[in-house]
């Protein structure tokens, strides 16, 4: 266990809700909404003084609500195995799990670990850490699920054999492929959990203007000539929290949802064999460590 996630908390009243990439963008303001909703939050950041920054943003708007900070770099999926085990530990029951962090970076990276960066933490740490949260949301059920997916997810293109890009790599690729990946696996934990009380879904939050493109080039100008007509974090909030709050979802699983409602997805996405070898494939990925991303 990292010795900077060891301090000890006190017995939690309120219902548990973890919350990923929760120091910056969109997530800040999902943990927000839910402390407001009367959820203790553990918010996930790979900084503590952003961390601690961000809780302290929500007390000083919801004084009431408890919260806990928890650090790991999710591009590490040994580290984001144990803060799964750490959190799992000391909540035994977990209402809601927001896999919200998310990364589109200009360069391929490999992690330390062997895997690419984009895929390690877009698609492969949710799924950990999911896994390793599972048996305290199956306790806390009913409880929910929600990934935070992309559009770009619409026009992916998935072959399950080659789920690492190598020499394909690109910077679009990388992250419409990794969340097409993301809603895949989303689908298929919701049909492994149907009846369980548990409930999965993926979510576009929409274009946001958010610190997620930090690049030059001609994708850097788009985003910023785009920033003006997108969205606010806050609205960027409202889907991902109207999928883990709104009574309309409580029992809706394997859905998609832009603008608060279910749509259809990916074509890929609508294939059950094609959905499985993807879960085969991001299971292989992240028991076995890495496949080269270059
Ligand atoms: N903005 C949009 O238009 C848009 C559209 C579709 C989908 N999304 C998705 O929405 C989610 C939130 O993104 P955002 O737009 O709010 O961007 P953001 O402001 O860059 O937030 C991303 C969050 O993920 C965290 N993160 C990134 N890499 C990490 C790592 N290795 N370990 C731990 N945490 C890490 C970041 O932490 P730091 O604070 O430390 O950087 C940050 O809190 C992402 O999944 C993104 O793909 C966004």
């Amino acid at each position: 266990m990292p010795d900077d996630n060891a301090d000890r908390i006190a017995p939690i009243e309120q219902p548990v809700a973890v919350v990923t990439g929760a120091t910056s963008g969109i997530g800040r303001w999902i943990a927000l909404g839910l402390a407001r909703a009367g959820y203790h939050v553990v918010l996930v950041g790979r900084d503590r003084v952003r961390a601690e920054a961000a809780q302290a943003w929500i007390a000083a708007q919801v004084p009431e609500a408890g919260s806990e900070v928890v650090i790991a770099d999710l591009s590490l999926l040994a580290a984001t195995r144990a803060i799964g085990a750490q959190i799992a530990a000391r909540h035994p029951h977990i209402a809601l799990l927001i896999n919200n962090a998310g990364a589109f970076e200009a360069q391929p990276v490999t992690t330390a670990e062997g895997h690419d960066r984009v895929l390690a933490i877009n698609l492969l740490a949710p799924f950990v850490l999911t896994r390793a949260l599972l048996p305290a949301l199956r306790a806390g059920a009913p409880s929910r699920i929600v990934n935070v997916g992309s559009s770009t997810s619409d026009h992916a293109h998935l072959d399950p054999d080659h789920l690492v890009l190598g020499k394909r790599w690109t910077m679009v690729r990388a992250y419409g492929q990794s969340k097409l990946a993301l809603m895949m696996t989303t689908f298929a934990l919701a049909r492994r959990l149907q009846g369980s009380g548990v409930v999965a879904n993926v979510v576009h939050p929409g274009l946001v203007a958010t610190g997620l493109v930090r690049t030059g080039g001609i994708i850097g100008l788009a985003w910023r000539c785009m920033a003006p007509f997108a969205l606010t974090e806050e609205q960027g909030a409202d889907t991902p929290l109207h999928a883990a709050l709104a009574p309309e979802f409580a029992a809706v699983s394997g859905a998609y949802l832009k603008n608060r409602r279910a749509v259809s997805p990916n074509r890929q996405a609508r294939d059950p064999a094609l959905v499985e070898r993807i879960w085969a494939a991001t299971e292989r990925l992240a028991e076995a460590g890495g496949a080269r991303c270059a």
